[in-house]
């Protein structure tokens, strides 16, 4: 029955859905448009609805008002945080920025806004490696993901000061957990998201963002993976993969802000429009130069 009204409310609205692939499965089945960080502000960035709604958590929502500030951008669930883009304080930002003014403000897509205004460039999963490698010669922090900027640090040899973040599902990743897997399922590659630590990931066939992972196994002639990332994207997997078998890495890979919005939520957001993200213009107008930015690089 939500479905239904949602369809119908999208349409009366011009409204477009957009989703991240760790939401829950009757989220993304609802969804215009399920994706990866960087795909799902492409879109926002892209849209012609008056409305976007955004499936997410609320960095997402606020990079696509940053990207949209003509639209209404809608997040069902308003207490729906990400733990790592809380991780990274503005006034300790602000301070290293003044201490070393040279250095070039590599800043992950996880994070609020006015860090957004503080940073030269943003990245995301998918595109840190190649944006990171325009700044090869220059001094760089990477803000604020330890696991991701220290994954870039060993692959490219660059010279990266790194801030101590994470995220909270990827850090307890652990060297056992593959090992047990890998015992478990003999045939298995096993693909990781380098929000893991680096241990980790130097034991992975593959590292990648969730639609790079998504890629790997649909193009693979391989049958069996196990999957270092939240399982939100199992559902994407098996959609696009039904002969091939998924395993998590461990039981634990379940971000909680991920999974608050239900079909409920997602109608009464429709219906009565909320929650309405804004973002202060004049923070806004700085964020959005950094994000330009890594639009122009990726
Ligand atoms: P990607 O989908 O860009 O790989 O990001 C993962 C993530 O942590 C989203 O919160
Ligand atoms: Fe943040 Fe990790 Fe949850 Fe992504 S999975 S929203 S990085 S806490």
């Amino acid at each position: 029955m939500y479905k239904d009204e949602i369809l119908k409310l999208k349409k009366e609205k011009n409204a477009i859905i957009l989703a991240h692939f760790y939401q829950n499965d009757e989220i993304q089945e609802v969804a215009d448009f399920v994706g990866d960080s960087l795909a799902l502000s492409k879109m926002a960035a892209s849209t012609t609805a008056d409305i976007i709604v955004f499936c997410g958590v609320y960095f997402m929502a606020e990079t696509a008002k940053i990207l949209s500030p003509t639209k209404k951008v809608l997040l069902p669930k308003k207490n729906a945080t990400c733990q790592m883009a809380m991780m990274v304080d503005y006034d300790e930002l602000l301070q290293y920025k003044t201490n070393n003014p040279d250095t070039i403000i590599i800043t992950y897509v996880n994070t609020r806004a006015n860090i957004k205004a503080l940073s030269d460039v943003i990245v995301t999963s998918s595109n840190a490696e190649k944006i990171v490698k325009n700044y090869k010669d220059k001094k760089m922090m990477y803000v604020p993901d330890k696991n991701l900027g220290t994954y870039l640090k060993h692959k490219l040899g660059y010279n990266i000061d790194v801030w101590p973040g994470y995220c909270y599902i990827h850090e307890n990743l652990k060297v056992s957990d593959v090992l047990t897997m890998k015992e478990k399922h003999p045939n298995a590659l096993t693909l990781i998201h380098p929000e893991a630590p680096l241990d980790v990931l130097l034991q992975a066939d593959f590292v990648g963002s969730t639609k790079q992972i998504l890629d790997y196994a649909t193009d693979s002639k391989k049958i069996e993976f196990i999957i270092g990332t939240d399982k939100g994207i199992i559902h994407a997997l098996k959609k696009q993969n039904p002969d091939k078998k998924f395993y998590l890495l461990n039981d634990g890979l379940s971000c909680k802000n991920m999974k608050m919005i239900n079909l409920e939520d997602l109608y009464i957001s429709l219906r009565d429009e909320l929650y309405e993200v804004s973002v202060p213009e004049e923070i806004r107008e700085k964020a959005v130069i950094a994000l330009d930015k890594m639009m122009e690089l990726s």
